[in-house]
């Protein structure tokens, strides 16, 4: 029963409730027409503290494709943020308004030290550099479409592993599942913090490997995600400007690569991916912006308990 419960790390769901999820994230896309009312009368607010556009606009355009209404702000210096109130008086206020919170935040732990000050349910919708759980039911429920399975598969991450939030949280989902192993792409300055490999990867004794030329390794993979270096993580402009360029997936390296690899993205990209590439039938990347607004009305409506 997920009715009236948080969602602040994707360890929050058991793998029963995920199933649950992506079946009524499948029921959705299917016939969407009988979902347009569910929400009728319910409000999301959205409290951004931090710049989005798939996340915010998916959890708005969720809650009014399910008839439901939408409050928030993505400035938060248009509120009383400006005027220095805290983040727990700020959600407790918003609680009064509204049925259900996503809120992203530059803190990590900000919705784990705010979800006590709220009173209905809180989605995070991407805390710092530590998780970024509905960008990780938007990657597993696009893994299904392209796969029809979460277990047996090589999942290759690129790119920028030590600030890419949504690479914690989708290494901690596919580690629930069996027989997966792990190819860690990335320049020594941006491999996957130690506290990952070891809480989750070393713990559960799952395979994983570290490299740095994805040339040397694309034709193992069954799943390849590419990650944006997260410019504004950084601490100074020349590690950024060194490292910003690291990986460009092209045709040419696709050569190599499975017929039926799957390729996502978190978007958004910089140069990661060429643009060559969003015409080959492995691009997942644009499917999956649309999984994300889907699986996120699936769990809008399963939060707020709607029939
Ligand atoms: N994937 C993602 O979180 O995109 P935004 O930053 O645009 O929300």
């Amino acid at each position: 029963m997920l009715k009236g419960r948080n969602y602040i790390d994707p360890e929050d769901l058991s793998l029963e409730e995920l199933d649950e999820l992506f079946d009524l994230g499948k029921e959705i896309v299917k016939n969407e027409k009988d979902f347009i009312h569910v929400c009728d009368g319910k409000i999301l607010a959205t409290l951004f503290y931090e710049p989005s556009t798939r996340t915010r606009f998916s959890f708005e355009a969720a809650m009014l494709r399910l008839g439901g209404g939408v409050i928030g702000f993505s400035e938060p210096g248009s509120s009383s943020v400006a005027k220095g109130e805290t983040l727990a008086d700020t959600l407790r206020t918003v609680s009064c308004y509204s049925d259900i919170i996503a809120m992203r935040h530059p803190k990590e732990g900000a919705p784990q030290y705010g979800h006590n000050a709220c009173t209905v349910p809180l989605i995070n919708a991407g805390d710092g550099g530590h998780q970024h759980p509905t960008q990780t039911l938007t990657d597993l429920f696009t893994i299904l479409s392209a796969k029809g399975k979460f277990d047996g598969m090589t999942i290759g991450l690129c790119g920028d592993l030590k600030f890419g939030r949504t690479v914690h949280s989708l290494i901690k989902a596919m580690s629930r599942y069996s027989n997966n192993k792990f190819v860690l792409i990335s320049p020594d300055e941006l491999k996957v913090p130690n506290y990952i490999k070891e809480q989750v990867l070393d713990k559960k004794s799952i395979p994983y490997t570290e490299v740095e030329r994805l040339e040397d390794v694309i034709d193992d993979l069954d799943v390849l995600y590419m990650t944006r270096v997260q410019k504004e993580r950084f601490f100074n402009e020349a590690d950024y400007v060194r490292l910003k360029d690291s990986y460009v997936l092209d045709l040419e390296k696709l050569k190599n690569a499975k017929k039926d690899l799957a390729i996502l993205h978190p978007l958004p990209r910089v140069n990661e991916i060429a643009v060559e590439v969003d015409d080959d039938p492995r691009a997942w990347y644009f499917r999956q912006v649309k999984n994300g607004m889907y699986i996120r009305m699936a769990l809008i409506a399963k939060l707020l308990g709607v029939k």
